[in-house]
């Protein structure tokens, strides 16, 4: 290929933000296998900034996002983060310092939480293999049960009182109900499950079912059914060859979808996007799991979550070609049992990292 012609190619401009914990480990991993992927495919461009925004920056100068670097993240493409928080921060703080203060600042509404049982992994539910399990979880990312509102008085007395005030806006189910059906149509079931608890909970979710039967009739070939969350978790763990795309509040699907990761093997597969659909700001991907203490600086952190959240990001930037190559390269690795601990095998995430680019090479 001529000089002039990779010139023109287009050129993504990618905020690193890897942060906490094993997210330096994964997003290292996933940067080298995303490079490897542009040199193979010469059809377009990966441009990244690395920002060491972390719970180490954070003590050392007292914030985690310095000034103007919201406004900073929005000049990219998109945003591959790794995790924050810290055994000497308090998790509040951490989170909403740092992830939250950016999905909620870039409108990142929809969070989209695909789960699939990979080739030559084992599912812990019996007989489940591949294909019997995929599910894409939408989680509503904004509001609801996390939407920061509440307070705490009588601070240190035994009358101590906090309140934690989930917030249901007919705007915001409404924008991710259609998203939620959207997803589900452009699936091969159309099949779309609400879970809600809107028996207990009378108000807000009981504003989340009749939203979701109000949007449904703008989607007549998406087949709709609701659950309960306590008895979506049976069904899930069940029947879940029953389900396809599900969609829940910020708060259940958070819990549903670190099952759901549990169930497909292991939560060091799993992958997030939190997208503003839009397309207003840039939208961010990263790996489901946090910074999980007990494995950084051992160099056995699974990366196939952040390798799937970077065919997440490319399919979203509309490079689908090089999205369903990665994942296939992961895919033919899991299937010759070349794995981390966390799926029961004995590889590092190096010999992994070095699998996939062998595989995206060939
Ligand atoms: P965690 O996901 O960090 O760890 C849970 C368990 O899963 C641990 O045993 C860990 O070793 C294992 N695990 C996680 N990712 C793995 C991977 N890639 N490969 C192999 N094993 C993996 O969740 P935990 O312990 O609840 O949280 C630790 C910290 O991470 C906390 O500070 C929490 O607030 C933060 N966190 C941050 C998130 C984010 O930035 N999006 C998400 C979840 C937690
Ligand atoms: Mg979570």
């Amino acid at each position: 290929m001529s000089p002039t012609a990779v010139d023109t190619l287009k050129t993504y401009k990618i905020a690193v933000v890897p942060a906490d914990g094993i997210g330096p480990e994964v997003i290292e991993a996933g940067v080298t296998v995303l490079n490897s992927l542009v040199g193979a495919l010469r059809s377009f461009k990966l441009d990244f900034t690395n920002y060491d925004w972390s719970s180490e920056k954070y003590k050392e100068t007292g914030v985690y996002i310095p000034e103007g670097g919201l406004e900073e993240l929005k000049k990219h493409d998109a945003i591959l983060f790794g995790s924050v928080g810290a055994p000497d921060v308090p998790d509040h703080i951490s989170l909403w310092g740092l992830r939250l203060a950016i999905c909620q600042s870039l409108q990142q509404y929809a969070n989209v939480r695909p789960t699939r049982v990979l080739p030559g992994t084992q599912s812990p539910l019996r007989g489940c293999g591949t294909g019997d399990l995929d599910w894409v979880i939408v989680r509503e990312n904004s509001e609801g049960e996390y939407a920061g509102q509440g307070g705490r008085s009588h601070i240190g007395c035994a009358w101590e009182t906090a309140t934690e005030v989930a917030i249901f806006t007919r705007h915001a189910i409404e924008r991710l109900m259609r998203f939620g059906f959207e997803t589900a149509q452009s699936r091969p079931r159309k099949l779309l499950t609400v879970v809600t608890k809107s028996n207990a909970q009378r108000n807000g979710l009981v504003l989340w079912d009749k939203v979701a039967s109000d949007v449904s009739k703008e989607f007549p070939d998406v087949k709709m059914d609701k659950m309960l969350v306590d008895a979506m978790t049976v069904r899930m763990v069940q029947h879940p060859k029953s389900l396809d795309t599900i969609v829940a509040t910020n708060l259940h699907a958070d819990i549903l979808s670190d099952l759901a990761a549990a169930l497909a093997g292991s939560i060091g597969i799993a992958p997030t996007s939190n997208l503003d659909p839009t397309r207003e700001n840039p939208s961010m991907f990263e790996p489901i799991h946090g910074s999980a203490f007990d494995i950084t600086g051992k160099g056995i952190a699974n990366p196939v979550a952040t390798f799937w959240t970077a065919a997440e990001m490319l399919a979203w930037l509309g490079e689908q070609e090089a999205s369903s190559l990665l994942m296939s390269a992961v895919e033919k690795v899991s299937s010759r049992g070349i794995m981390t601990p966390d799926l029961a095998g004995t590889a590092t995430t190096k010999d992994v990292t070095e699998a996939v680019i062998k595989e995206i090479e060939n």
